[in-house]
């Protein structure tokens, strides 16, 4: 049976994805700080699912999280880092800012360098993060959760780099979701599409080991303008 860990899994995108790998037969490892909601997917399929009440903010306990992982399991064949936080900053408040870098980047570049370390040493293994299409430009709302998710996207592809050259076998999935209708998303807007559509092709892509994908397939247009439109214009439109 294979092992998967996902980070961020008591909601959204963590949650549905666990399901998925479930039911494709994977033992899957699922964090968050909220225990009843981790309790309550446990409760599906306690023979399945293993819970891991954990806050990514806690950078010590990562490291113990991990080395307990390495003791219960041995060997984990895939990693999802799902954790993510960000809201609209209108007045640059640090209160606000602070969550976001703490989580997104912080926390997130903690995860990403324990679990590739962790794959090296096995041999093998597949590392996905959740960056976003927030990652492409700069966005006057909310400038840290785009900021952050730039800084995602890159760390992602420095380490997709790394795994090719690495004599172990890693693979680096960096998924850039538009809008999905999770608890994160904000009200109603254009091509918000279902958690469980979105998840479906965040799976898809990870079973085919794509080194980037968006979600929805759409996005990827929405990708090639932001990244080619110039400032002026995006000014008008964000
Ligand atoms: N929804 C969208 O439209 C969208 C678009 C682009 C990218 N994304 C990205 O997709 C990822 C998943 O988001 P989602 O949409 O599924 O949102 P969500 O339903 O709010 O899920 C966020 C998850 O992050 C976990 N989390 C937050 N802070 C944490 C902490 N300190 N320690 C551990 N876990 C923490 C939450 O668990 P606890 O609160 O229980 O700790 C929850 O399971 C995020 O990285 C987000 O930026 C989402």
């Amino acid at each position: 049976m294979k092992n998967a860990l996902v980070i961020g899994a008591t909601s959204g995108i963590g949650k549905e994805l666990s399901g998925l790998l479930v039911a494709d037969g994977y033992k899957v490892v699922i964090t968050g700080r909220r225990e009843n909601l981790l309790q309550e997917i446990k409760a599906t399929d306690s023979e399945k699912y293993v819970i891991k009440v954990h806050d990514v903010n806690n950078l010590t306990s990562c490291d113990t999280l991990f080395l307990d992982l390495k003791n219960e399991f041995k060997t984990i064949d895939l990693i999802v880092y799902s954790s993510g936080v960000g809201d609209p900053n209108y007045e640059l408040e640090w209160e606000k800012e602070l969550p976001t870098l703490q989580t997104n980047i912080i926390a997130a570049t903690k995860i990403y360098g324990l679990a590739y370390n962790f794959f090296r040493k096995q041999g093998y293994g597949h590392l996905v993060g959740i960056s976003s299409i927030a990652s492409i430009r700069g966005n006057r709302h909310v400038p840290a959760y785009f900021a952050s998710k730039a800084f995602q996207a890159n760390y992602l592809e420095s380490l997709w780099m790394k795994g090719k050259r690495s004599k172990a076998e890693i693979y680096v999935t960096d998924i850039q979701p538009g809008f999905v209708d999770t608890p994160m998303a904000i009200g109603k807007t254009f091509w918000m599409a279902s958690t469980e559509k979105a998840t479906k092709q965040i799976y898809t892509a990870i079973k085919q080991k794509r080194k980037k994908a968006y979600i929805t397939k759409r996005w990827r247009m929405v990708a090639f303008v932001l990244r080619n439109a110039p400032s002026s214009l995006l000014f008008k439109f964000t």
